[in-house]
């Protein structure tokens, strides 16, 4: 019997490949998915480079586990996703233990690489960009919780300045519309309640249906929508660009549809933006919102802000802050800016000093948080429905699941009632959780 271990960094298109690469080794290797590195026979390094010293910390990272493979020589150890489609081969000329290298669009290949190392290959590496081969090879889904997520897309055309993810996840494309409904209908049996469609621009997405038309993403929700047992949707991430009306409509036709959207803002100021090449302005980011809120009016809008963008001045900045409280954005993702190689940006002058982009980031979250917080007080005494994922993490005698606008909620109830929506009142609020009475 042999033990794979799988670290992952990153996004949840990561994740998503994680637990398609353990299906994989599992069913077609028999292998035994393990949490104890010191138990394994297979390291597995799934890796991000969207931000900061993706490299080094890889190396950190492989440092440790080579002290595992000095004590166990046969112990295999693989390094994939962004880190490994930037890196390449570099990877071995620097930890020559590293066995294979895969890429993101390669991972159905492992059980072939790790075969080749097992009859004594030295060394394997494949970081090619087959067009979405990787999906062919995906077994069949195994729900992990109520929610689950479904990858609709891969890669990125959009190339902003900041952004490494196109030359490390390839270009868009969307998967055939069937075989998403086909794997959101295996989960829905399984007793998946929520899905969440993944891509880096889902609504980019343009898939084929059986009569070789193109699916746009407001027909694919639509689709999922008529899924029985498939109660809840979400998808992450979409992009202002292409957050067309028929998108736009579908908050006011499919309630399955969340009333909570994470739309990437990355800064308030058009000169920034067009430094980032996002294409679009704030004005047009607005109008997005604008209409939702008339078809939706009680939905939460959430974002990832960027700070320290090169040539970002103060004046930058503090319009970025007033577009936050303008827009009244609910929990939000901030980061400093952080030069990727390769990207236009890094080309880029980058005349700010650190403390001064901590100090801006600092402000801004402290603003995030406070609108965070004041918009989980306007929910007391609200009535929130609540997908009830299962016990408590903090008192066993609760239960907790989500609102749709990914508050946490503990409550007292049954066991029978995990895995099924209920109805509380929100009786306390907290910064990140809330309680509730069922009603
Ligand atoms: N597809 C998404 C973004 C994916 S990356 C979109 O439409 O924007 C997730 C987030 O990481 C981005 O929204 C951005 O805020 C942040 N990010 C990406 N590259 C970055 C960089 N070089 N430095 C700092 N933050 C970055
Ligand atoms: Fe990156 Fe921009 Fe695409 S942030 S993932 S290049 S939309």
């Amino acid at each position: 019997m042999k033990y794979i271990y799988i670290k992952t960094w990153g996004c949840q298109m990561n994740e998503y490949d994680s637990s398609m690469i353990a299906n994989l080794l599992i069913q077609e290797k028999k292998y035994l998915l393990t949490t104890s590195v010191e138990q394994a026979d297979i390291l597995i390094l799934n890796t991000c480079s969207i931000r900061e010293k993706a490299q080094e910390k890889l190396f950190h990272q492989l440092g440790r586990w080579k002290k595992i493979k000095n004590n166990n020589p046969n112990i295999i150890i693989a390094v994939g996703g962004c880190v490994a489609n930037q890196e390449g081969k570099k990877i071995f000329k620097r930890a020559h233990y590293v066995d294979i290298i895969f890429g993101t669009q390669t991972l159905h290949k492992l059980p072939k690489m790790i075969s080749e190392i097992e009859k004594n290959k030295k060394h394997s590496i494949d970081i090619s960009f087959p067009k979405l081969e990787k999906f062919k090879y995906f077994l069949e889904p195994k729900k992990i919780g109520y929610t689950a997520n479904v990858s609709i897309m891969e890669g990125c055309n959009k190339y902003c300045s900041f952004c490494i993810v196109p030359y490390t996840r390839g270009h868009e494309l969307s998967r055939p519309c069937d075989d998403i409904l086909f794997e959101i209908s295996i989960l829905a049996k399984q007793g998946v309640r929520e899905i969440n469609l993944l891509g880096q621009n889902v609504n980019a997405y343009k898939g084929l249906n059986s009569n070789g038309h193109i699916c746009r993403f407001s027909q694919l929700i639509r689709l999922v929508a008529t899924i029985d047992g498939i109660d809840r949707i979400r998808f992450i991430t979409s992009h202002p660009i292409e957050f067309t009306d028929d998108i736009i409509e579908l908050y006011k036709d499919i309630p399955k549809l969340v009333s909570f959207l994470h739309l990437p803002v990355q800064s308030g100021s058009n000169k920034i933006l067009k430094l980032m090449r996002r294409s679009y302005t704030v004005e047009e980011y607005k109008l997005i919102i604008e209409k939702l809120m008339v078809v939706r009016p009680n939905i939460q809008i959430s974002s990832d802000f960027i700070v320290g963008f090169p040539g970002e001045s103060e004046k930058d900045f503090q319009k970025t802050m007033s577009f936050i409280k303008n827009i009244n954005f609910d929990m939000s993702f901030s980061f400093i800016y952080s030069s990727r190689p390769g990207t236009p940006a890094s080309k880029i002058k980058d005349h700010i000093d650190i403390k001064e982009k901590k100090k801006r980031l600092f402000i801004l979250q402290n603003r995030i948080n406070i609108q965070t917080m004041l918009w989980s007080r306007k929910m007391f005494g609200s009535i929130q429905s609540i997908l009830v994922e299962g016990i408590s993490n903090k008192n066993i005698m609760e239960l907790c699941g989500r609102t749709e606008n990914n508050r946490i909620v503990s409550f007292l109830g049954s066991p029978k009632m995990i895995g099924k929506f209920v109805n509380l009142k929100i009786t306390k609020i907290h910064t990140h959780s809330l309680k509730g009475e069922l009603i």
